[in-house]
């Protein structure tokens, strides 16, 4: 049986690549699947977060992807506390990982920097929660955005060695789902930097919560170059920036880059920036007012949060019995 498993960090402000990049295939898999959608509050800890942010952050986080359209009832939403069973694994595979394969994790040398010696347990083993997530489900498909690849590789790394060290066919392979024109967008002052949420400048990012006059600027800001667009991809090549603009426009009108380009080569940026504001107002605008809306109603919110993890807990508590049985403890 498929089962879809995905997650985001309740930290910071969703953004157009949370929104391209994951969210809107969340929207997208939800009547084809079993989907488990996991606010993951016990990654967000990995770095220092303040309590009282952490929960209203976690709160947003659910408001904007029931904005943006994930229904609650059909699908599992709850933020990742609520089943302790992600822990309970997490340690057994803090047992099966290894040293090495989580020395070449990229995104722990990105964000542990020249402070290594510093960072938390937790950041370190970050990638085997990560994987705890997926398989307490036994999840077989995952829709990420291009910078969780090298995470799913692990995750896969990690459910084959258990398997083949119990000899059991316990776990499956997950697949990952990197979907859409706009798998990995980038920061809008620089083509060359993922856009993110710990991004210092404003500009580089379109929030979902951002208003018409918001978005308007930054993408007016959005740096540039000084040519027309080109009508071929292959014009896009050494022009990040482009490229960027150009997947992000194709992802809105979900077409690829090779149609959008056919219909707007030769225009200049100027214009072009016109027709992305719209289209970024348009679909961003309601979703960013729902979310204001929702997020006011914070017993709602947790109403939800709650009824996630009970069915949560009802999916992985057999499979938790399964492994537990598997490595020889004694059931609880
Ligand atoms: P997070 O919170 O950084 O991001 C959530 C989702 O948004 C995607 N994303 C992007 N996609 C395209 N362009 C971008 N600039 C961009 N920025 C973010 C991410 O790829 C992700 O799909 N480790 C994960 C959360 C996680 C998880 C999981 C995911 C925890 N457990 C189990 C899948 C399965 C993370 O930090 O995502």
């Amino acid at each position: 049986m498929n089962r879809i498993f995905s997650g985001i960090q309740p930290t910071g402000n969703l953004h157009l690549g949370n929104y391209l990049g994951a969210i809107r295939n969340w929207v997208d898999l939800q009547g084809d699947y079993e989907c488990l959608y996991c606010i993951v509050d016990l990654h967000a800890i990995t770095v220092w977060q303040d309590p009282a942010e952490l929960l209203a952050s976690t709160r947003e986080v659910t408001a904007g992807l029931i904005a943006a359209g994930i229904d609650p009832e059909k699908n599992i939403l709850f933020n990742q506390s609520q089943n302790p069973d992600h822990a309970s694994l997490a340690w057994i595979f803090n047992c099966v990982a290894r040293l090495g394969w989580l020395n070449r994790m990229t995104q722990f040398k990105e964000k542990a920097g020249k402070h290594r010696e510093n960072a938390s347990v937790g950041l370190y083993a970050y990638p085997n929660l990560m994987a705890a997530d997926i398989l307490a489900y036994k999840g077989t498909h995952v829709p990420v955005g291009d910078d969780q690849k090298q995470h799913l590789e692990l995750c896969r790394d990690i459910a084959q060695k258990f398997n083949s060290d119990f000899d059991v066919d316990c776990f499956p392979l997950v697949e990952p789902m990197i979907l859409g024109p706009a798998t990995r967008v980038m920061s809008l002052r620089d083509g060359r930097n993922k856009m993110s949420k710990s991004d210092p400048s404003e500009y580089s990012r379109i929030n979902l919560t951002d208003g018409r006059e918001d978005i308007a600027l930054k993408i007016r800001k959005a740096k540039t170059d000084p040519d027309a667009l080109p009508s071929e991809v292959a014009g896009l090549e050494g022009r990040p920036e482009a490229a960027n603009l150009v997947s992000i426009y194709s992802s809105f009108i979900s077409k690829s880059p090779e149609e959008t380009l056919a219909e707007v080569g030769g225009r200049q940026f100027s214009e072009f920036k016109r027709d992305l504001t719209e289209l970024a107002v348009s679909v961003l605008g309601p979703i960013g007012e729902e979310m204001q809306r929702l997020v006011d109603d914070s017993d709602y919110i947790d109403g939800i949060l709650r009824q996630g993890g009970t069915k949560a807990r009802v999916i992985s508590g057999p499979i938790m019995r399964e492994i537990q049985e598997i490595v020889g403890f004694v059931q609880p």
